[in-house]
């Protein structure tokens, strides 16, 4: 063997600082030692194996940049040393240099590379081409290492901008969703500010009216009176229903006027129990004795809000479930508290939301009920007062059938 050259450069390990390891395969220890002593300068752990069968319980420990491989070994030679670790998909891919005598015939040559080794070296050996060689593989494997980094960071990326992807979405759609309702909260207050005064005097005037003809009664006594009676019955009957008519555009603007202001409620400490109640006792009338509520109020029952907000938006939850299960159901209401925040869901068991109308239900006069009986405010109401609070308004398909409508309240308080 040649002297040892100078060590030019040091290879490392990339991954976590960990430092590669060389595999010394020999049965001869005298070999072992001396190539121990060849490459006792090089940064590297090397590790000895003094016959096959060692030789596989060490690739099974770790990760090795190079395997030096003696052919001549007895009970097990290199050649079937080599196909174990290439059979086993732990250590197939250790690159194994076989270490043979020059007289190696080509055939054995040929099976060596068979069984998946990428090199050879010569006996007696060459001491510069030796420590030339497991340099190379010394560096091989401290470029895969830092592939592997390189590859686990861009993973690692790849992930953090898909969640970033989803975030960006989920926050576009809020924005793009509370943006909608901003501009027609505006429109909407400018109607109903347009429609209030001329509704209050049609409504004084049908009360004037009304007053004036029980008058004129007084006076011609229609009873009597048969060609007066039919007409005076008719301005009655038509007076009342005017009364009726603006009744319920009163209070449409009363609905409008809530979607868009939200106004006349204060913060304060408000007990869920009775919120319910008070929306079950209102709705009382549509239940009759097909339509079943369930409640499973959880603890704590007190929660920061603005209780009459709360009150109108969980009616408008009841009230969809009445119409959703009609004239048969169950609906249960359901209050529980999470580390960050209060729900509120009203499940129905009625015909559910089709999935290509639950983007639209929030939208104001979005309605799928017969004219008269829906004005398709009540869940853009639930959704602006929801995000007064500072929270989520969440549809969700119920099991077996039908909705649940959550309400999700931050415990930290009510936002603006
Ligand atoms: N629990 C539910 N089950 C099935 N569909 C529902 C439910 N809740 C809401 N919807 C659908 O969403 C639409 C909009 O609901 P929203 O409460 O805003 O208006 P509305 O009930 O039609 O009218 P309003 O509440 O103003 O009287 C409804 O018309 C209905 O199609
Ligand atoms: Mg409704």
């Amino acid at each position: 063997m040649s002297a040892v050259e100078p060590l030019k450069h040091v290879t490392r390990a990339s991954a976590g600082g960990a430092r590669p390891a060389v595999l010394l395969v020999d049965d001869v220890d005298a070999n072992l030692v001396a190539l121990e002593a060849l490459l006792a300068d090089f940064d590297c752990d090397l590790v000895l194996a003094r016959s096959g069968n060692e030789a596989l319980r060490q690739l099974l420990k770790r990760e090795f940049a190079v395997m030096l491989l003696d052919v001549q070994m007895p009970i097990m030679d290199g050649y079937e040393v080599a196909r174990h670790a290439h059979d086993n998909p732990a250590t197939a891919n250790v690159p194994i240099v076989f270490v043979t005598a020059t007289h190696d015939t080509e055939d054995n040559v040929l099976r060596g590379y068979g069984t998946g080794a990428v090199d050879f070296l010569f006996k007696p050996l060459n001491s510069a081409i030796l420590r030339s060689k497991v340099r190379v593989f010394l560096d091989l494997y401290a470029k895969r290492l830092e592939i592997a980094d390189a590859k686990r960071e861009l993973e690692q990326t790849h992930a953090e901008l898909a969640h970033a992807y989803e975030d960006l979405r989920t926050t576009h759609t809020r924005l793009v969703q509370s943006a909608k309702m901003a501009s027609l909260g505006e429109l909407v207050a400018g109607i109903a500010h347009e429609i209030n005064n001329p509704l209050a005097f049609a409504i004084n005037h049908v009360d004037t009216a009304q007053r004036a003809l029980a008058h004129v009664e007084t006076l011609v006594n229609p009873a009597e009176n048969a060609d007066a009676r039919p007409h005076w019955v008719r301005a009655m009957d038509r007076l009342k229903e005017m009364g009726l008519g603006l009744d319920r555009i009163r209070n449409l603007v009363v609905k409008l006027r809530t979607f868009s202001r939200l106004d006349g409620d204060e913060l304060g400490w408000a007990s869920v129990r009775d919120c319910v109640e008070s929306a079950l006792t209102i709705l009382g009338h549509r239940f009759g004795d097909q339509i079943k509520v369930e409640r499973r109020l959880g603890e704590p029952d007190m929660l920061r809000c603005y209780p009459n907000l709360l009150n109108q938006a969980l009616m408008n939850l009841v009230a969809n479930a009445i119409d959703a299960v009609e004239p048969a159901g169950n609906i249960v209401i359901e209050t529980e508290a999470t580390p960050g925040a209060y729900l509120i869901s009203v499940s129905d068991d009625g015909a559910g939301i089709p999935s290509e109308l639950r983007e639209r239900v929030y939208e104001p006069f979005f309605t799928t009920k017969a004219v008269g009986k829906g004005t398709g405010l009540g869940l853009s109401i639930t959704y602006s007062i929801v995000q007064k609070h500072g929270g989520t308004l969440e549809i969700r398909e119920r099991e077996g059938g039908g909705t649940t409508m959550t309400m999700r309240i931050p415990l930290a308080g009510a936002g603006s």
